[in-house]
């Protein structure tokens, strides 16, 4: 049977973008269809329709904002009645721990939000940081294959 993976990504700069384009790799690879969604372009209503898992890749922005292209998608999803009962979901955020206060918040606004209307996590979220020097893409695809394609996909082998 043919699996497959929502990324939804919300990003300014696109350092998120390039996490989810190595996401999609590993999962080529690993016999995974993929689509990458921009929050910017996405309607809270077209989750309903959502049949596979989805995996969120935010970024931080303002003073512990979502991305600016995402914010419609945000906010109009909080203020609406859509249940995601349906939906699995797990979290990747970038941030930066310079801002203290705020690190990582776009994910983080994110994994509360698809909580309350409850959509069902997998594992727990990463929040990199990008004062460390690592490499987003690289702790990503690391994060995703250890604790999130071993979980989803038992059945395939890590190639
Ligand atoms: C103007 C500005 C504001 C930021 N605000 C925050 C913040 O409040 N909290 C945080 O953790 N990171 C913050 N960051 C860091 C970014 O989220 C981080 O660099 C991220 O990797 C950028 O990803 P992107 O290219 O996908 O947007 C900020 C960066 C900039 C340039």
């Amino acid at each position: 049977m043919t699996k497959n993976l929502n990324i939804y990504v919300a990003t300014m700069t696109g350092t998120a973008l390039m996490v989810a384009d190595e996401i999609e790799e590993f999962c080529k690879n690993n016999d995974l269809n993929t689509k990458i969604h921009e929050m910017d372009v996405l309607e809270p209503e077209s989750l309903l329709n959502v049949k596979s898992p989805i995996i969120i890749i935010s970024s931080t922005y303002g003073q512990g904002d979502v991305p600016d292209g995402s914010k419609n998608f945000y906010n109009n999803l909080k203020s609406s009645n859509i249940k995601l009962e349906h939906i699995k979901y797990a979290v990747f955020g970038l941030g930066d721990m310079t801002y203290r206060d705020t690190f990582a918040y776009g994910g983080k606004k994110f994994d509360h939000l698809f909580t309350e209307l409850n959509a069902n996590r997998i594992g727990e979220p990463y929040y990199h940081d990008a004062s460390d020097g690592s490499l987003p893409e690289e702790e990503a695809v690391n994060w995703f294959r250890d604790k999130i394609f071993r979980f989803l996909y038992a059945d395939n082998e890590v190639k």
